[in-house]
């Protein structure tokens, strides 16, 4: 066959091409070529003992508990009574079998569609001390219950602590083998970052039911330690067709969150401070457009962050503002117009998301001078944001989204489509162990590892900040 000078001239273009992109894509990202098989994502059913529900009569199930103050001197145990309210009292103190405190709870209970709850008890344990393990029992007479928790440290700069991080979890065989080697990872407490049961997926007179499934299925890990909840699109449950038009009706009733404490107006956004992190969640699903309450209460919480007591900020919400799956394309765009440069001004250290059903982690990216008229109309690395992390694969019935655009865009660093959890191990000011946890047919497989270097400490923000504010720089 005959070559051309010009084609020649072309394919040697090419080739020049394709050693420059080679040359410079040094930080290119990866795309997992990992294709797990296919174990059933199948749903576990309801009367397999991963769903067991405790002996006696009216005895308290789907316990859990998640953080009750600003900073961690306090819990909320939640807990359901199947049969009639019972009592609303948590009996604790730091040794087992010795229950010398006392503290009063209440009670609440809704219909959905043709389901009626049992009885749903939150209890607010408050004036902890720090870094204690305390014993707690609800329940009466034979068929009470007893578990364990422990404390934060105080809130402290260089407080080491771990988090799991788990999204989009289910009540599938997946979702188990998540859930074991979360528990199997020393995580202290749990990031959830929203759709919790997949309740609604069912027939509608089982959305109930598999609310309280989905409780019973938790509680191994969720009545020894905090899950910090937000709220997906699966909370929402707005279905005009069954009679129900009261938005995340089942969540708000089951899952209390601690949002008076940082004087949010509303249990779907709030911010807790955990040892050296101060942990933001936001709803996805609720309005955040300027002057919106969600807005405003956010623009607030950032004044309240103090990165010299807690340097690790971390955002939680649902939807992804960075994703490169075909799946959920451009859905968080909203909300990086809203909040992105606040994000930025604040150097957060991580944003979590959920939602898409696989892995992603973003550089350090962002797209502010976006302009509807005219400008920059890509993402550009940017050392000041925050790193984007898509843990929406925690093995509900879905299915993964395994259809990525290609090529891989500048600003994804590592994707995958499979299930399993993230653990975030917060060293000290300065640094964290990152790592991304594959669940390789019911192995846990640590698949991503990176060390994360603290925003406001690692870089000499925080001196630049403190000279504005008129103090003295100590070098
Ligand atoms: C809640 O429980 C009370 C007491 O058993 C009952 O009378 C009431 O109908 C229940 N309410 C709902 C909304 O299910
Ligand atoms: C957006 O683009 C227009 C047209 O180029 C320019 O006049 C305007 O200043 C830009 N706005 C911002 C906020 O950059
Ligand atoms: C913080 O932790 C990292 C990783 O363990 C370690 O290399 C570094 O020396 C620690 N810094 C301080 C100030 O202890
Ligand atoms: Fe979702």
């Amino acid at each position: 066959m005959l070559v051309t000078g010009r084609g020649m001239r072309l394919s040697l273009f090419q080739l020049l091409l394709v050693l420059l992109k080679t040359l410079i894509s040094v930080n290119a990202g990866i795309t997992s070529t990992f294709i797990r098989s296919q174990l059933p994502s199948a749903v576990i059913p309801l009367d397999d003992e991963a769903f067991s529900i405790p002996k006696g009569h009216n005895a308290p199930q789907q316990v859990h508990i998640t953080q009750g103050d600003y900073d961690g001197k306090a819990v909320i145990i939640s807990w359901v009574t199947p049969d009639e309210p019972g009592s609303s009292n948590v009996q604790y103190g730091t040794s087992g079998k010795k229950y010398g405190l006392i503290a009063e709870g209440t009670v609440t209970n809704y219909t959905f569609y043709n389901y009626k709850s049992g009885y749903i008890h939150h209890c607010l344990v408050d004036g902890l001390e720090y870094d204690t393990k305390y014993y707690y029992k609800i329940g009466v007479g034979d068929s009470s219950r007893e578990f364990w928790f422990q404390t934060p440290p105080k809130i402290d700069a260089d407080a080491p602590y771990t988090f799991g991080i788990i999204g989009d979890l289910g009540q599938t065989y997946n979702s188990l083998s998540t859930l074991e080697h979360y528990i199997q990872s020393g995580g202290q407490a749990v990031l959830f970052v929203g759709d919790l049961s997949y309740a609604d997926k069912y027939e509608s007179d089982h959305h109930g039911i598999r609310w309280d499934s989905w409780g019973r299925f938790i509680e191994r890990s969720a009545a020894y330690q905090p899950w910090i909840w937000s709220a997906g699109n699966h909370e929402i449950e707005y279905m005009p067709n069954l009679g129900e038009v009261s938005p995340f009706k089942s969540y708000l009733h089951r899952f209390a969150t601690p949002y008076v404490a940082s004087k949010s107006s509303n249990p779907l956004w709030y911010a807790v401070r955990r040892a050296s992190a101060h942990i933001i969640v936001l709803s996805s699903y609720s309005s955040y457009v300027k002057y919106t309450p969600q807005w405003q209460w956010l623009r607030e919480e950032l004044k309240r962050v103090d990165r010299e007591k807690t340097p690790w900020l971390i955002v939680l919400m649902h939807v992804p503002i960075y994703s490169s799956n075909q799946v959920h394309y451009m859905e968080g765009e909203s909300m990086r117009a809203v909040f992105e440069s606040w994000f930025v001004r604040s150097r957060v250290d991580f944003i979590f998301a959920g939602h898409v059903h696989a892995y992603e982690r973003s550089y350090r990216i962002s797209n502010m001078d976006y302009n509807v008229t005219s400008g920059v109309r890509y993402p550009v690395p940017d050392q000041s944001a925050p790193v984007y992390l898509t843990v929406g694969d925690g093995g509900n019935l879905e299915g993964l989204a395994g259809r990525f655009w290609d090529p891989q865009p500048d600003y994804s660093a590592f994707r995958e489509a499979s299930y399993g959890h993230s653990t975030l191990k917060i060293m000290n000011k300065t640094h964290a162990v990152y790592h991304w946890n594959r669940n390789d047919d019911g192995k846990k497989v640590p698949t991503d590892s990176v060390v994360f270097h603290n925003q406001y400490w690692a870089s000499n923000w925080h001196r630049r900040r403190h000279l504005e504010a008129g103090g003295e720089v100590d070098c």
